[in-house]
């Protein structure tokens, strides 16, 4: 069954507030693909996620250049960006599906629907619209499939309503 969240962000800080309480919602072994144009906040929301995690936010940039980078918070976040990527081959070089699949830590997938067919079906899906408008207003939405992705939105779902009531 499938689950989902929507989630309004009048900005970037609250695209980030949404990453942290995501952050403190997952698990080792939780697989978060995220999609949206150049410049919709997959990235802002990675910091956040980061900090979530207790790790270090002030080295979280898009990776594009080397693929991965590696934070370490309670567990580590292993943080792709796919965007340059041409071929999966190179991924699975990289050891994309240890991380994945055999992960002590959490991993977050910028582009991952480049290479759709490679992410693992219990992936929490976070797609990223409204990036036309001239407002900063993000539609942010967290959806998946299997019993990992409901049990991470049910938590993010109560944190959100103690934190701030901000989503529909
Ligand atoms: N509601 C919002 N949420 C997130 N970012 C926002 C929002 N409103 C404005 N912004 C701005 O949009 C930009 C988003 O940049 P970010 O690097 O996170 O995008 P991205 O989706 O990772 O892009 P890329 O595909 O190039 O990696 C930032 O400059 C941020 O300040
Ligand atoms: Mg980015």
């Amino acid at each position: 069954m499938k689950t989902e969240l929507e989630y309004r962000a009048g900005s970037a800080l609250y695209t980030h507030r949404l990453g942290v309480l995501l952050g403190q919602a997952v698990d080792q072994g939780d697989v978060v693909v995220l999609c949206g144009p150049l410049g919709s906040g997959k990235t802002v929301f990675v910091k956040g996620l980061a900090q979530g995690l207790g790790a270090d936010t002030s080295q979280v940039h898009s990776p594009s250049f080397s693929l991965l980078h590696v934070y370490s918070g309670r567990v580590p976040l292993y943080h792709f960006d796919l965007y340059r990527l041409d071929s999966s081959d190179e991924l699975l070089d990289l050891g994309f599906d240890e991380y994945l699949f055999e992960g002590d830590g959490v991993a977050a997938v910028e582009w991952g629907d480049k290479f759709a067919e490679m992410m693992p079906e219990q992936a929490l899906w976070v797609r990223f619209f409204g990036v036309d408008d001239a407002s900063d207003e993000r539609r942010i939405r967290l959806s998946g499939a299997g019993c990992d992705v409901r049990r991470v939105l049910e938590r993010l779902r109560c944190a959100l309503a103690e934190n701030e009531g901000g989503w529909v």
